[in-house]
């Protein structure tokens, strides 16, 4: 490391130079020699010393990179976080490209890149004819000063003049196009289709865009051409764009990296760590802006004199600190900064000074790389020294150099440096031990400075030895993947027109929802009335419950759970008074499909094996215990603990059960099974056992509610209401059976194709309509989380004068099967009294 740790400081008087050894070890500082160099080593190694020391803190060892990529990796968690992203530099800016291009991507494209030193059109061919190619056509158009510092409005408008010249120019204004955005510049996206600008970078600053989306401006800007239709549908940073390009020739390409007017680079990141984005699953690209690392101070014990002077005098004093000290934009300003200060104090030149070097924007990246070229940059430096009226000597063309060759080489280093921290993340996010993969790049000095593509490389295979870097050079700029993206967002928006129109029968107006409460309602009195009741499809089917819990049950229960998704067995402890809780033990049991579908007595003997395992499992087989039977099909009720099976729903078809009392059938086969006895106290559907178990906790509770296998629900009534049951005092619980609503063809309006190919394939064909028709399987799989949402804003919308609290069943039905067992022997207890 030699010069750059230990100092060797400058001393210059006059146009003579001196040079010290400055001895580190002594805490005064003493002066350990004092050489006049032009003596010493001649005058030519003199000054290459001498550049070497004046520029000592532009000499990045790899330690010092080292740092500089922990750092960067810091930057990267604090920008995805979603509580340190507000304060982080390094945005993170999450891009919604979630693929990389797959081949199929296939079209007419056409594409608009801004931001780069070079503005252009372009149309975009790609094919998908069994090899993948792609044909592209584009005209640069210049991007006057004016134009992109002058306003928002006029820069747009710009933009859709050169697109619509372009257009004439293919011969394509008679086509309806979809148009990729390149826009080079930090932009906040929400969706692939829009981006409000977060600031301007490098030279542009358009007044009034800031803060607002630019894709919708240049949609604006495009529709005063009432001679295109143009579709803006994608719009990509420039790196998303790079990556894309070579990630079509590339699959392994998963960063896109710019070393042009601005540096920056994008990777594919884990939707996981993406805070910002919902969803944790695939990856997403992100457009880190790293350009911005530094801004808050991070880099500042790396920064010089000359930085800071160059920040001073930018359009964004402050802003993007590091790209300052990386990108072509700024090179050759650094390297005038440094050569005006190095002729000031007589190191170059013979200190004369010339107008064209203190002219800001004399020194260009061009002039940079043809300094630094192998053979001819002595020649070019010379010639462009000249042509800044500054007559160099010699040696001062190699000083020149070699202030070029520092600047740039500290460029490479830094870039790299970034480059590793994302390499290094994406190796620790597959939890590989060696990573392969490819950067695409692009950008003006990457590919046009002699030295700068092995630099870079070799410094970012030296700072990540665990990573297999190959390095891919765009050859069609950043266009092309702006064109992949754009397929991709076509043909989702494509499928997006073809989905909605076959969900349209599925979504259900206001106005539909109200007739199909109107039709429900007449149904539901329907089945309540003596006359109706035989013929009504929604069955209302009196339970012989007439009372929610009142807190004073208590006891040992046994309790069955038959026909939602698993049927279970339970042991149920309640207790009553200042101790009142409820204690549940159960076990879940498979029926396999052929015992659902076989006799009935193979069924109930099974459930009565199950029973005893259960029994044999809690140590409880010799207690007879009360048992209350959830039962989750349609059944006539002649009292709490007789049900008759109306039809089996959803997937039983047991032989010889319909017609036939299921309190019996399974009295019979404990009988067969004489092994074990147990008091069969109630029977009840499992929307009454829900309400029960909810009726524990809140004493309003009158409804039991079940969208699951199947669909229904039960309520209290008034007996007076209820004409097949005598007597008029007080409520009983009915068990509506929904799901038999619509089974006469009322509701036919609203069943689409779907519903009734579900009814054909199904075990009850023609019955049980609204079970498909309410709950779209699509709501319990994906979508289950909005469907308690939508379920409760409905109701609210068409029973606005109800005040309905929705109270979820934690404990299943089968709490409410024993409470109401409870109650039941209560009240056969104080009967045999
Ligand atoms: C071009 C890309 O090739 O490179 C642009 O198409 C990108 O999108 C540009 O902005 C970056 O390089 P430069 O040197 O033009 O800034
Ligand atoms: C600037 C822009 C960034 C762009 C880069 C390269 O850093 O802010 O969006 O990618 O330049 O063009």
């Amino acid at each position: 490391m030699g010069l750059c740790e230990s100092a060797w400081v400058l001393r210059v008087s006059s146009h003579r130079v001196f040079f010290f050894w400055y001895a580190q070890e002594s805490s005064a500082g003493v002066w350990a020699g004092m050489v006049d160099p032009t003596q010493w080593w001649g005058h030519r190694k003199a000054l290459e010393v001498i550049q070497w020391l004046y520029l000592y803190h532009m000499r990045l060892s790899d330690d010092v990179l080292l740092d500089v990529m922990a750092r960067f990796q810091a930057e990267m968690v604090k920008g995805l976080g979603r509580d340190t992203n507000p304060t982080a530099t390094v945005k993170m800016l999450p891009s919604f490209v979630r693929s990389l291009p797959d081949g199929s991507e296939k079209g007419d494209f056409l594409a608009v890149d801004l931001g780069g030193s070079q503005f252009r059109a372009l149309e975009v061919k790609v094919f998908n004819d069994g090899r993948q190619s792609s044909q592209l056509e584009s005209k640069f158009y210049p991007t006057p000063k004016e134009v992109i510092q002058g306003s928002g409005a006029e820069l747009f408008s710009y933009v859709a003049d050169c697109l619509s010249d372009f257009m004439e120019s293919r011969n394509l204004k008679h086509k309806k196009l979809p148009l990729g955005f390149t826009f080079s510049f930090p932009c906040k996206q929400t969706e692939l289709e829009e981006g409000v600008l977060l600031s301007w970078t490098k030279h542009f600053k358009a007044r009034g865009v800031q803060g607002t989306d630019v894709a919708s401006s240049l949609r604006k800007a495009l529709q005063k051409h009432k001679d295109i239709d143009v579709d803006v549908l994608a719009m990509v940073n420039d790196t998303v764009g790079t990556m894309m390009t070579c990630g079509y020739d590339d699959p392994r390409c998963e960063v896109g990296l710019i070393i042009g007017t601005g540096t920056n680079a994008c990777y594919m990141e884990e939707m996981r760590h993406i805070d910002l984005v919902e969803g944790d699953e695939g990856r997403m690209c992100i457009n880190t802006e790293w350009g911005a690392f530094g801004d808050d101070g991070a880099l500042d014990d790396l920064r010089t004199e000359f930085d800071r002077e160059l920040d001073l005098g930018s359009l964004n004093p402050g802003k993007q600190l590091f790209e300052k000290m990386i990108s072509s934009l700024y090179l050759g300003e650094l390297v005038r900064l440094i050569l005006l200060k190095m002729t000031k104090e007589g190191l170059l030149f013979n200190g004369k000074v010339s107008a064209a070097l203190l002219t800001k924007g004399k020194i260009e990246m061009k002039h940079v790389s043809a300094m630094e070229k192998y053979k001819e940059g002595l020649s070019n430096t010379k010639e462009i020294l000249t042509e800044l009226n500054l007559f160099p000597s010699e040696d001062d063309c190699i000083a020149v150099q070699h202030v070029c060759t520092i600047v740039s080489f500290r460029s490479a280093n830094l870039c790299a440096a970034a480059l590793a921290a994302i390499l290094t993340r994406l190796r620790e996010n597959k939890k590989l031990l060696r990573l392969r993969t490819t950067v695409g790049i692009d950008g003006g000095l990457y590919k046009t400075h002699p030295q700068y593509p092995k630099r870079l490389h070799k410094v970012v295979r030296r700072l990540v030895p665990n990573c297999d870097v190959r390095f891919l050079l765009s050859q069609s700029g950043s266009a092309k993947g702006a064109a992949m993206v754009t397929a991709v967002a076509y043909r989702l928006a494509a499928q997006r027109k073809q989905i909605d129109a076959v969900l349209a029968p599925f979504v259900l107006s206001l106005e539909t929802l109200r007739d199909v409460k109107n039709k429900m309602r007449t149904e539901l009195e329907y089945g309540l009335k003596r006359e109706t009741q035989d013929r009504a499809t929604v069955k209302m089917l009196p339970t012989y419950v007439c009372g929610t819990p009142d807190g004073t049950e208590k006891g040992k229960y046994l309790a069955l759970d038959l026909g939602g998704t698993n049927f279970r067995v339970l042991l149920v402890k309640i207790r009553s008074g200042r101790r009142r809780s409820v204690r549940m033990y159960n076990k879940i049991f498979a029926i396999p499909l052929e015992i659902m579908q076989g006799t009935g007595e193979e069924l109930f003997d099974h459930i009565v094996q199950c029973i005893a395992d259960f029994l044999e499992y809690m140590g409880i087989k010799g207690a007879r215990l009360p048992l209350g039977f959830t039962f989750s099909f349609p059944c006539r009720q002649a009292s709490i603990d007789k049900g008759t099976l109306v039809g089996w729903t959803k997937g039983f078809k047991a032989t010889d059960c319909e017609g036939e009392d299921v309190v019996d059938m399974l009295r019979e086969a404990i009988r067969r099974r004489n092994e074990f006895d147990l008091d069969i106290v109630a029977v009840v559907n499992d929307t009454v056992g829900t309400m029960m178990t909810c009726g524990y906790e809140d004493p309003n509770c009158e409804i039991g509610l079940i969208a699951g296998t199947g669909s229904n629900v039960c309520y209290m009534e008034d007996m007076k209401n209820i004409e097949i049951v005598e007597g008029n005092e007080g409520k009983m619980c009915i068990n509506t059976e929904w799901g038999g609503f619509g089974d006469n063809g009322c509701i036919d309006n609203i069943r689409t194709k779907y519903d009734k190919e579900v009814d054909e394939g199904s075990l009850n064909i023609k019955a049980k309509v609204s079970d498909q028709k309410s709950i779209p399987r699509i709501l319990f799989s994906s979508f289950s989380f909005s469907f308690s949402r939508v379920l409760q804003e409905t109701v609210k919308e068409l029973a606005p004068r109800c005040d309905v609290t929705f109270m979820l069943s934690e404990d299943g039905s089968g709490k409410g099967a024993a409470l109401i067992t409870a109650v039941a022997k209560r009240l056969h207890n104080i009967g045999q009294k």
